[in-house]
């Protein structure tokens, strides 16, 4: 019969104990529990709410309890509903009775909340390091690339010419806020719930500081019922992460239209594509489209969990079970994402020579002929109609701009001379000279600050 049955004559019907049992996702939660109940241990001990002996043969079974879980010798039992309620009934079967006394001043309540914040606080460490590899993967790529270019595009038509380590370097941005919003979140979750107990706080003597201090918590809770019903960190991370996946899923898109033939700026590896069961010819960038389509759930989670708290009065309610298997696959998927998408950055091989001539095609240059003649007395707005006049005439006559003689541009305005020809893919990037701009000293000066801000970051991470 499970633990908790105490006043009730029968045992739990199969299904039901099925349907409200935890373990099968929470049993992921055990360092984190095992490591709260020690310190608790630890604590009681020290308040002489138990004893010194009591509190040692305590931490050694659970110590054991670890060791066991993680050999994948521990029998999880579903009718013992929880991580919590499976180590707490190993240990008493192992220790004896004095594991009883591990449950004194605490409840499932505060325990859950402490398990969950230890697992976030792990995770966001986690996250930061796989944001900074990923974040290395695309300073790497614009490195060895640093003379390529591209067309930018806006509305998905070429638009300006840009290099390409100024695109990657937007992504740099992007994820360097996604950093900032998981150092934020870290800020919440690292808090320490413990001593709330049920709702209410607890009868005891209890040391919360003393807690904190063994589990590095820099603060405690304020308040015992919004301890245990607070869910918010978890929210926050799901939050952080959608948003994240979302610059992922554009990265992805990206690539998947850069390595279609039509584009053709890049080729993956063969290490991260996937080949057709019917087509031999294709070369299929299967990880970018999974991480475009994960993204979805990775949004339904933080959806689910807000819909799931609306409207719960204080303080816990069961339905806070229901915030774990969404928040574990949302970081599972965010690393594995991030994982893949580093390696495939890392490997993948620019086609310089289709950029470059993808870039110069398309009139691109059509900004800078208008700057050209703003430059020579003309208003913007006159010199935007006259370019467009003269686009208008060189899709006529198949014609490039450089193709066009000087006669044919002087047709459409008198300022042109022979200096329009020195205006290039080239002279356009170095014109962009403002900071945030895409000229190549620019991009070097972003590529360098972006090499210090890893860096920074990798170091203050380690101490
Ligand atoms: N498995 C539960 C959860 O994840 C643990 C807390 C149970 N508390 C309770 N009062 N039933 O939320």
């Amino acid at each position: 019969m499970s633990q908790l049955r105490g006043r009730f004559q029968k045992n739990a019907d199969k299904k039901a104990a099925e349907y409200t049992a935890s373990i099968p996702f929470d049993w992921r939660l055990y360092p984190y529990d095992i490591a709260g109940s020690i310190a608790h241990a630890r604590m009681l001990a020290k308040q002489s709410i138990i004893s010194p002996d009591e509190s040692q043969i305590i931490i050694e079974g659970l110590t054991d309890i670890r060791k066991e879980i993680e050999q994948g010798i521990f029998q999880f039992k579903t009718e013992l509903e929880d991580i919590h309620m499976n180590i707490e009934a190993r240990l008493i079967e192992k220790v004896g009775e004095v594991g009883g006394k591990l449950h004194t001043a605490r409840s499932r309540n505060d325990q859950v909340a402490l398990d969950l914040r230890l697992f976030t606080r792990q995770a966001i460490r986690g996250t930061l390091a796989r944001l900074r590899d990923f974040e290395q993967s695309l300073v790497d790529l614009a490195e060895a690339n640093q003379e390529v270019i591209i067309p930018g595009y806006t509305h998905l038509q070429r638009a300006q010419p840009v290099l390409l380590a100024h695109h990657l370097l937007a992504y740099f941005e992007m994820i360097q806020r996604d950093c900032s919003r998981f150092k934020d979140c870290l800020k919440r979750a690292d808090v320490l719930p413990l001593g709330s107990g049920a709702l209410a706080g607890v009868s005891y003597n209890i040391d919360r500081d003393f807690l904190a201090r063994e589990l590095d918590f820099p603060q405690i809770s304020q308040n015992s019922m919004d301890a245990v019903a607070d869910r918010d960190f978890v929210i926050e991370y799901e939050a952080a992460a959608g948003i994240c996946m979302m610059h992922l899923s554009r990265l992805a898109e990206e690539i998947i239209l850069w390595s279609s033939t039509e584009f053709s700026f890049i080729e993956l590896d063969d290490a991260y594509a996937t080949s057709s069961s019917i087509m031999p010819q294709k070369k299929n960038p299967d990880i970018t489209e999974l991480v475009r389509g994960k993204t979805g759930r990775v949004y339904g989670h933080l959806i689910a969990l807000l819909t799931t708290m609306k409207a719960l009065p204080l303080a816990y309610n069961r339905d806070l079970q229901e915030d774990k298997e969404g928040f574990f696959d949302t970081v599972d998927t965010l690393l594995s994402s991030l994982e893949v998408l580093t390696g495939l950055i890392s490997t993948l091989r620019v086609k310089a020579e289709t950029t470059a001539l993808a870039a110069a095609q398309g009139y691109a240059l059509a900004t800078d002929l208008a700057d050209y003649l703003v430059k020579k007395g003309e208003t913007f707005r006159h010199a935007h109609d006259i370019i467009s006049r003269l686009v208008n005439y060189a899709l006529t006559q198949d014609k490039s701009f450089s193709e066009l003689s000087l006669k044919e541009y002087q047709e459409v305005s008198p300022l042109f001379k022979d200096d329009v020809y020195s205006i290039t893919v080239e002279s356009s990037l170095t014109a962009r000279d403002n900071t945030g701009g895409t000229a190549p000293a620019r991009v070097a000066e972003a590529l360098s600050r972006a090499g210090d801000i890893i860096r920074g970051d990798k170091e203050s991470s380690e101490n």
